[in-house]
């Protein structure tokens, strides 16, 4: 599609893992395909579930952002890869903080003008609509947030 005719340009794509998140993802790479648009893949390595790990476990809260950070860069491969597969540019950052604040900012940053985000994460179904986390990101973002089920 001719950039002149492109509805999204630059799409960002919180992954957490979860498979919600690879779903919505899934939806991305067609969007991008059939749109021509760029994905930007963000992880957030969460701080403060960091520091709770760290302290249950009794370790360096720094060896714990570091298997976070491990997590978060195979999640963003996997996206990457899939990418390449459909002649998608997929790139990635993994950053540590709070998770919506991040995607927020990195949102602003790269001037995206679409977020794609699954309905819920890594904590599943259960009784609330959706995750804290998309329920953020709708409340404060400035650009349309497609939520995938
Ligand atoms: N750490 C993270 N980094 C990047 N994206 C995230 C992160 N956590 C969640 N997301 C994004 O938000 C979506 C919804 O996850 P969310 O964390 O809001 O729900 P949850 O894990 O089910 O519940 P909770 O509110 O308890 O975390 C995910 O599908 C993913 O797109
Ligand atoms: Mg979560």
């Amino acid at each position: 599609m001719s950039s002149v005719n492109r509805f999204f340009t630059r799409v960002l794509i919180p992954l957490d893992g979860s498979a919600s998140s690879v779903k919505a993802a899934g939806y991305t790479l067609r969007l991008a395909e059939h749109e021509g648009c760029e994905v930007i893949a963000v992880h957030v390595a969460d701080e403060q579930i960091a520091e709770e790990l760290a302290r249950y476990a009794d370790c360096p809260v720094e060896a714990v952002v570091e298997r976070m950070k491990q997590s978060g860069a195979g999640y963003i491969d996997d996206v990457r890869q899939k990418g390449q597969e459909k002649g998608v540019k997929v790139t990635g950052e993994v950053l540590v903080g709070i998770p919506h604040q991040v995607v927020l900012a990195m949102a602003a940053e790269k001037k995206a003008d679409l977020i794609v985000m699954g309905k819920v994460g890594r904590k599943g179904p259960r009784r609330v609509l959706i995750g804290s986390v998309t329920e953020r990101v709708i409340e404060q973002s400035s650009v349309p947030v497609l939520v995938v089920k």
